[in-house]
């Protein structure tokens, strides 16, 4: 719709009012998620948050175009990134473009999203001089778990600094109209905001940033798992959820519901 924000806007943020994103991955949340944004990310992390995955290796194409859709429902003015899941864009730009196309095509959304350094910035180039509109991410890059070793934080060596270094400029001058920068040091986040022409979005990465995204359950602490350092939790969610289950166990067992105000009564 031309009322949603484009891409082209979000990357006109950059050094000003901090820019709004959280995940939303169904049409519910994104509804009720989508005035307060400037962009919703239906994040792969959806592997884990909704389906339990023990890391996003495991998401693919489907799950992401379905997620897109629900989301894309819900939306009336947020700017919608999907994120493109492992193994459907590192093999070539070739593969890249072409599952890029299905997702915004079968979805309807702004732009896609893949996790990379140097590495992608050919194919993040060949993507947006065709025609789709990218987001990037550096830093920690959760689809690379089974290499890095786990999920750690980076920029705390002069390798690692120089490594993520290039990464932001060879991203950040690669056509993406804004970078996601994941679980690095405010150091090195104020230096990379400061040195490339796009929006940063950071997440573990700082004040520092032109923008914030944070996993909308971990935000909502919508479970009762592990929460990162990074993490605020606005509220218990989960908390609250077993509470409203609780009670309402206890009350189909007393027979307190449903009363007579959830009763159909025969008309006549
Ligand atoms: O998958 C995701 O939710 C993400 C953000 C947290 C940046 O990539
Ligand atoms: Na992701």
């Amino acid at each position: 719709s031309a009322k949603r924000l484009t891409p082209t806007r979000i990357r006109m943020m950059k050094g000003g009012t901090p820019i709004v994103c959280l995940t939303a991955y169904t049409t519910p949340m994104a509804r009720l998620l989508d005035e307060h944004c400037d962009l919703l990310l239906v994040g792969d992390s959806l592997g884990m948050v909704l389906y339990g995955m023990e890391s996003t290796v495991a998401v693919t194409l489907d799950m992401m175009i379905a997620h897109g859709k629900a989301v894309m429902r819900g939306v009336a003015r947020s700017c919608v990134v999907v994120d493109m899941p492992f193994g459907s864009y590192q093999e070539s730009k070739e593969l890249a473009y072409r599952n890029a196309v299905r997702i915004l095509q079968e979805t309807g959304c702004d732009a896609v999203k893949l996790e990379g350094g140097e590495e992608m910035a050919e194919t993040i180039s060949f993507l947006t001089a065709r025609g789709i509109p990218v987001l990037g991410h550096i830093g920690l890059m959760p689809q690379q778990v089974h290499t890095a070793g786990g999920y750690r934080s980076v920029g705390h060596s002069e390798t690692e600094i120089a490594k993520i270094r290039r990464d932001a400029d060879a991203i950040g001058n690669s056509g993406a109209f804004a970078v996601v920068i994941e679980g690095t040091v405010e150091t090195f986040a104020r230096e990379a905001t400061t040195a490339i022409p796009v929006p940063t979005i950071g997440i573990g990465a700082s004040a520092a940033c032109d923008g914030q995204v944070l996993v909308s359950d971990d935000m909502l602490g919508l479970f009762n798992d592990f929460t990162p350092r990074f993490v605020k939790r606005y509220d218990e969610l989960g908390k609250r959820v077993g509470a409203a289950a609780a009670a309402y166990a206890g009350e189909v067992r007393s027979r307190a519901f449903p009363a007579e105000k959830h009763t159909f009564k025969r008309r006549s």
